[in-house]
């Protein structure tokens, strides 16, 4: 019977063969413990001399690391590891010998193991990273379908620019100027025009020159958008979101997170309702904790996000932003026009932004004056105007970047392990 680890619990005391490749060997005169990795999970097998072919007891203590086999042999309990399960193995068949595999048990370099990513990623580390990003990606769309949004892909190629024209990757069009998409937000929100709620989840491009360990050139980010939604139900929306990803996390990827060392009595108490805090107050927070260097008006930088953060015990929301540094989108708070109605969240542990968003100017004349203000160009916008012209209603939405959800759930330092391939400011191999 050939199955894969995952199956392993479904076969105990039975015979079954297993491709694998070897990910860690030991043995002694008598007993040679193999380290298999299959893609869906990792498991032991473990060959007793006294109990196989002389041939195959040599083969196994001679095998290299990445070797691909077939092996074979029984399925049993083994309460000794956290994965419950591991093999007696009986058989081998090497498909494909291994040497010299550049990455071994040992310690590398950061560098060193960038440059080998498209190896690096069978390692168990990278192994359960992977699967808690996919578990938040599935997690996404169970919770958007049930909640009644519509999945909208936005275009990649793009002639506008939402977020401010610093950043874009530049490319020709045929004739034409065109950019990488910074977000898909203006399509969404004709598409919420279109059909009430939607949401779309795909890759973004900042031609950003930051080397933090927050940022990506290519991220992939969930943007959710809804007519006749105001900011606080916007809010609601998000924090159901996220404490939605960490439950289906915890209650999943168990397995995973312990593999990574992941405290998770912290990420149990992540439960909605989120705390909120208006920018003003944040700025005096920081001012009572001793941050001269900021003044009302200016953004804050990622001490002030994790000084602020480090004040709650779940990711928090920060809200009513001075107008000056936010994008043209956003509409003022009618009680004081200096901040705008948006909010960003904060998630604990220093991890930063996760969420951006915002209600969105309907107003017509409004809008019109703030592409002017904003130097954009009204032509490249003038379908976006459409939407403000004909029957423009109140509507919110937001942006949840995947990397940095992933980074903080599975307690990555730095978001570059987070993203199978990561593009960053000096790096585009492999
Ligand atoms: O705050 P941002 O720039 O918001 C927008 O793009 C809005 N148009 C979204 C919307 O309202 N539909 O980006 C949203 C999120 C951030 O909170 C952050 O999590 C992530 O995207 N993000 C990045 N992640 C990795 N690397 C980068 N360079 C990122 N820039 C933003
Ligand atoms: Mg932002």
């Amino acid at each position: 019977m050939k199955i894969t680890i995952n199956q392993a619990k479904d076969y105990v005391n039975q015979e079954v063969t297993i491709g694998v490749w070897l990910a860690n060997k030991r043995s002694s005169g008598k007993i040679a413990f193999l380290q298999m990795r299959d893609g869906t999970a990792f498991m032991q097998g473990v060959v007793v001399k006294a109990e196989v072919e002389e041939e195959i007891f040599q083969l196994a203590k001679s095998m290299t690391q990445e070797t691909s086999f077939y092996v074979t042999g029984t399925i049993q309990e083994d309460t000794r590891s956290p994965f419950g399960y591991e093999m007696a193995v009986k058989g081998i068949q090497v498909i494909a010998e291994a040497h010299d595999y550049p990455i071994t048990p040992k310690e590398h370099g950061t560098e060193f193991l960038m440059d080998h990513r498209h190896l690096w990623l069978r390692s168990n580390r990278q192994h359960a990273i992977m699967k808690i990003r996919n578990e938040i990606i599935r997690a996404t769309y169970e919770f958007f379908n049930r909640e009644g949004f519509i999945k909208i892909d936005p275009p990649i190629l793009t002639g506008s620019a939402p977020e401010g024209t610093t950043e874009l990757f530049h490319t020709k069009y045929f004739e034409e100027d065109a950019y990488l998409s910074q977000s898909g937000q203006l399509y969404m929100e004709a598409a919420a025009m279109a059909f009430g709620k939607v949401f779309s989840f795909g890759p973004t491009f900042r031609a950003e020159k930051s080397k933090t360990r927050r940022h990506l050139i290519e991220f992939w980010m969930i943007e959710p958008e809804m007519a006749f939604y105001e900011l606080k139900d916007s809010l609601e929306v998000q924090e159901n979101y996220v404490a939605f990803l960490v439950k289906s996390v915890l209650d999943h990827c168990a397995l995973e997170l312990e593999r990574l060392g992941r405290d998770t009595t912290v990420l149990e108490k992540m439960i909605a309702p989120f705390p909120r805090i208006t920018y003003t107050d944040a700025v005096k927070l920081l001012k009572e904790k001793g941050f001269d260097d900021i003044e009302w008006g200016e953004d804050f930088g990622a001490p002030h996000e994790t000084a602020i953060a480090d004040s709650f015990e779940k990711p928090v929301f920060i809200t009513h932003y001075p107008k000056g540094i936010k994008p043209f989108y956003m509409p003022e708070d009618p009680e004081n026009p200096d901040v705008v109605l948006c909010a960003d969240l904060i998630a604990p542990e220093g991890y930063g932004e996760i969420i951006g968003g915002s209600e969105r100017i309907h107003d017509l004349d409004v809008l019109l004056e703030r592409i002017k203000e904003f130097g954009l160009d009204e032509e490249a916008y003038s379908w976006y105007i459409d939407l403000a012209r004909y029957g423009s209603v109140p509507h919110s939405g937001f942006g949840l970047g995947l990397e940095r959800t992933v980074a903080w759930l599975t307690g990555a330092e730095h978001v570059r392990e987070t993203i199978p391939f990561p593009r960053l400011l000096n790096r585009l191999y492999p």
